[in-house]
């Protein structure tokens, strides 16, 4: 191999070593978190599960609260249906809140794992955690 075609394969591969941390942060799930599922509500579930699929909830739970914020803001349409039997609305407190009560070690926790600020706190109140 000529020298300048070596320096080039070299360099791609020096690219890719110091990239790869930054490509890899965006498809990773913040799998190696470890979040508290158990609360009251959903230890009482009879199948335990969330709004949508989990592997769905970890990648757009924010999306999901962007167009529930939309619909009920800008459409008052606040229904969102049953789970495990139970009627429920498109209600950041009410809803995830209600099952995921113990925000501090399930909300908050994999946010700041992750490094994610994020602000609706500023308004929306998160209801005073029960200690298990
Ligand atoms: C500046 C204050 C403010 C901030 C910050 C804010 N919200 Fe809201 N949000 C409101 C108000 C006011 C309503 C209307 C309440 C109602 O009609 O029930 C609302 C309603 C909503 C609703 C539907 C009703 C409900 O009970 O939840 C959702 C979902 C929601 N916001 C999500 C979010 C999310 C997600 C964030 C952060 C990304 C956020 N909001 C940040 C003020 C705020
Ligand atoms: C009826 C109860 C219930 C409601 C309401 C609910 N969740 Fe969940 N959530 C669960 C359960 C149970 C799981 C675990 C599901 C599983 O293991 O398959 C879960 C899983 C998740 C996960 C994946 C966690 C992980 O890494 O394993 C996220 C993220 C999440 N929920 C966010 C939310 C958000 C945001 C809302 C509101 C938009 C919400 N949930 C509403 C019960 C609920
Ligand atoms: C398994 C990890 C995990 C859990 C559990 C989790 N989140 Fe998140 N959340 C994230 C990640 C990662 C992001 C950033 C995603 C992005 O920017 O694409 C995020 C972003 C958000 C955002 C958007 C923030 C913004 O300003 O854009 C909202 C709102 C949010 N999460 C709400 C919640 C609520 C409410 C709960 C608890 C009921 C919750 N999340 C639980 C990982 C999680």
């Amino acid at each position: 191999m000529p020298d300048k075609s070596k320096i080039f394969f070299l360099l791609v591969i020096f690219l890719v070593i110091v990239t790869s941390p930054f490509i890899y942060n965006m498809v990773r799930t913040p799998a190696g978190v470890v979040v508290k599922l158990n609360t009251p509500v959903i230890d009482n579930m009879t199948v335990k599960q969330c709004i949508l699929p989990k592997e769905q909830m970890i990648h757009d739970h924010m999306k999901i609260l962007n167009s529930w914020r939309d619909d009920v803001v800008r459409g008052n349409h606040r229904e969102f249906g049953k789970i495990d039997g139970v009627m429920y609305e498109k209600s950041l407190q009410l809803t995830c809140l209600h099952c995921h009560s113990n925000k501090s070690e399930f909300c908050d926790r994999c946010h700041t794992y992750a490094s994610v600020s994020v602000y609706c706190w500023d308004c929306h109140v998160a209801q005073k955690e029960n200690k298990l």
